[in-house]
């Protein structure tokens, strides 16, 4: 597609060419099921051993902490799943408003089988609060479940702050760590989660895979049952192309220069909006510990995102209103509901997310188009 500008690398990303040319490898050439005994079996035995020690490296693991899923979805429900059943005689579970869908809607399910919920609020700049971490934990509190960084604003949670809350208490800590995976320098043992969620797709990597960390010691129940594959607790046939394909991702990551890069991209679009007579605020924190800078949420005061969303389209820019699960649905974004309790607002905010492809003159392109339409 020529002449198109993708801001919505918080939906997906585009794959990288060298994450196709390994994929198109490892499916011509490394067929064979990773369970069979035989030549090509091994070899993708161990092309998939492979992957996972350089997956589990990323985030300071070790391979067998490391359960390859279907992606930040399944590793969600496995890991609310897990944590629910661990010790039955414990039924409370705190999380907060602001999580994806894949979290929400299980601990829903949750709550129909008995489990009390508790859904912390965040405040104005789309964090939580501590405190109301603290106040929430109760006796029969069995796990809480807060993302690292939301899909829709990308304010950073303070996981290893409720991580230190938790050191001497039997309760476990699950974050969704999918929007702060490739961004955020991530080790496992310093936020000290006992699960943690990843997608391949948020990091130029294929769809439908990720992995979910397990931290040693830590019991889990599956949710698919089968051949017993990955250690037991997650059956069917490993996508090993699909998995060779988001570790050759991640090889070719380069997190400093990445950071460096869209920080440049975040700064080049906030400083050409303000030369601008767009009435507009930015929704969230803008603290540099307290939000990633590959997803800036903007309100752009009088006009319906779903407008803007047409215009810019016809444009050829692609940005979103809210998360891309609720893409075609014209409901005002639940998570700027939940920090600014404003109709309004929520429906007149856009999310413009970036990836170390873009570049700034596609930056200056979209004001250019903004200051067409957005006023
Ligand atoms: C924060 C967060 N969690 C979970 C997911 C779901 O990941 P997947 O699309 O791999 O199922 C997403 C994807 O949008 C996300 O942004």
């Amino acid at each position: 597609m020529k002449n198109m500008i993708y801001l919505d690398n918080a939906a997906t990303t585009i794959p990288l060419p060298d994450v196709i040319s390994a994929m198109t490898d490892t499916m011509m050439n490394v067929y064979g099921n990773p369970s069979s005994t035989y030549q090509v079996g091994r070899q993708a035995k161990k092309k998939l051993d492979e992957s996972r020690t350089s997956l589990a490296m990323s985030i300071g693991a070790t391979s067998d902490e490391l359960i390859f899923t279907s992606g930040g979805t399944e590793s969600n429900n496995f890991a609310l799943h897990s944590l629910a059943y661990r010790d039955v005689t414990k039924k409370h579970i705190i999380t907060s408003v602001i999580e994806h869908p894949s979290v929400l809607n299980t601990v829903e399910e949750l709550e129909k089988k008995g489990f009390d919920v508790t859904y912390l609020p965040v405040d104005k700049s789309g964090v939580i609060s501590i405190q109301d971490v603290k106040n929430a934990i109760r006796p029969d509190t069995s796990f809480i479940s807060v993302m690292y960084v939301n899909n829709e604003v990308g304010t950073v949670q303070p996981i290893e702050q409720i991580a230190e809350l938790l050191k001497d208490k039997d309760i476990l800590l699950h974050t969704d760590a999918v929007q702060a995976y490739g961004i955020l320098p991530i080790d496992v043992k310093k936020l000290g989660a006992d699960m943690l969620s990843v997608s391949s797709h948020k990091v130029h990597g294929p769809r439908g895979t990720g992995f979910v960390f397990v931290k040693k010691g830590v019991r889990v129940q599956p949710l698919l049952h089968g051949g017993g594959q990955e250690q037991g607790v997650r059956s069917g046939t490993e996508n090993v192309a699909s998995i060779a394909g988001f570790a050759k991702a991640i090889s070719q990551l380069h997190l400093t220069d990445k950071q460096k890069h869209i920080v440049q991209l975040q700064e080049t679009l906030l400083s050409e909006l303000s030369k601008t007579e767009i009435d507009y605020e930015v929704n969230g924190s803008m603290e540099e510990t307290r939000k990633v800078p590959t997803i800036v949420n903007v309100w752009f005061k009088g006009i319906p995102a779903s407008k803007l969303l047409i215009q810019l389209d016809l444009s050829g820019i692609m940005v979103s209103a809210g998360s891309a699960c609720s893409a075609g649905s014209l409901k005002p974004s639940r998570i700027l509901l939940s920090m600014f309790q404003d109709e309004k607002r929520a429906s007149e905010s856009l999310r413009i997310s970036f990836s170390e492809m873009n570049t700034l003159e596609e930056i200056k392109t979209l004001v250019e188009t903004l200051k067409k339409y957005a006023v």
